[in-house]
């Protein structure tokens, strides 16, 4: 989906952005965040879904030619625990959709996850923290870190969510209208980060040319699922109590980091605001957005 069309000339012409995985929560909050005309810095922005675009395969020559300066790779295989029984393919999407993206040449802004750290440690994750991913996915995303390349900005966020696609604020939402008590795990501990909120964090990155390398960008703040659970009914208004379980219980079949707070030791890292705030935030923009 082309949103501005212009008339690419070399000397002088309009940045070019690109995004891949468009239709995901944070593809749409990037469009978003980056439609929002800068009159001093015009540029024209390409949303290529996952139908226009398998990052699988290699970029068509349309793709490959479309002189793009910047490149928000947010195309992924994002099902956890799916991932556990089908490793070659969350590492072909991961590592292989990487790889083809960097491929282009441009700026590239790989977004990556808390779930490469393996949560032993009881204060913050900051960038020089080793990782040691403890699932398929985990470990896919950090091998995905390294094919983006000495040109990338590695974004880490973590617990996602926003007001479209599949994220625990929108299934506690459906939840919580339809049952009297869910079980939700209260054993992991992170910082759930608004997708409006990092594609703002994103954008202040990417045009502040930053240093390039890794990057902490989430939420302020740190809960359980179980807390965030409870905020989602209070904030809702819904009628639901949290049954907080351990992980053990619950039983999924991908490992978790108990802990996986991120925060930042880099000198200008974009700051965001408290997760609450963003939970508000995506409440607001639920209750506006049509269907
Ligand atoms: N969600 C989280 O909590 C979280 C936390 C930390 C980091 N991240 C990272 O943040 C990024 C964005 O995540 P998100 O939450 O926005 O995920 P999302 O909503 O699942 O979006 C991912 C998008 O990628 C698309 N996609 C999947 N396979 C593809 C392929 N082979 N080629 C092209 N597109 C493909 C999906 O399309 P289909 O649905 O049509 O397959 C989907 O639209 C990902 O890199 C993810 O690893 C996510």
């Amino acid at each position: 989906m082309e949103l501005e069309q212009s008339h690419p000339v070399r000397a002088g012409r309009r940045r070019r952005i690109l995004i891949t995985g468009a239709a995901g929560q944070l593809g749409q909050a990037l469009q978003q965040e980056f439609a929002d005309a800068d009159l001093a810095d015009p540029f024209d922005l390409v949303a290529l879904s996952h139908k226009d675009w398998d990052v699988t395969h290699p970029p068509s020559d349309t793709v490959s030619q479309g002189g793009f300066d910047l490149v928000l790779h947010t195309a992924a295989w994002t099902d956890v625990d799916g991932a556990e029984a089908d490793p070659q393919r969350a590492a072909a999407v991961n590592v292989t959709g990487t790889a083809n993206a960097a491929s282009l040449g441009a700026s590239l802004v790989m977004f990556s996850t808390d779930y490469v750290f393996d949560g032993r440690k009881r204060e913050p994750y900051v960038e020089s923290d080793g990782p040691n991913p403890l699932s398929v996915y985990g470990r896919s995303k950090l091998h995905a870190e390294a094919v983006a390349g000495a040109q990338a900005w590695v974004v880490r966020s973590s617990w996602l969510f926003g007001p479209t696609g599949n994220n625990f604020v929108r299934t506690m939402l459906r939840l919580g209208g339809e049952r009297d008590e869910v079980a939700v795990v209260d054993d992991q501990r992170g910082c759930p980060t608004y997708v409006g909120h990092l594609a703002s964090a994103v954008r202040e990155l990417a045009d502040g040319d930053r240093a390039r390398g890794v990057w902490h960008l989430a939420a302020e703040g740190t809960c359980t699922w179980a807390d965030l659970a409870e905020a989602v009914f209070s904030e809702a208004g819904l009628d639901c109590t949290v049954r907080r379980v351990s992980t053990e219980e619950l039983g999924r079949p991908a490992p978790r980091p108990a802990y996986s707070v991120l925060r930042s030791e880099r000198a200008g890292a974009p700051e965001l605001p408290h997760w609450r705030e963003g939970l508000r935030a995506c409440l607001a923009a639920i209750r506006t957005t049509p269907g």
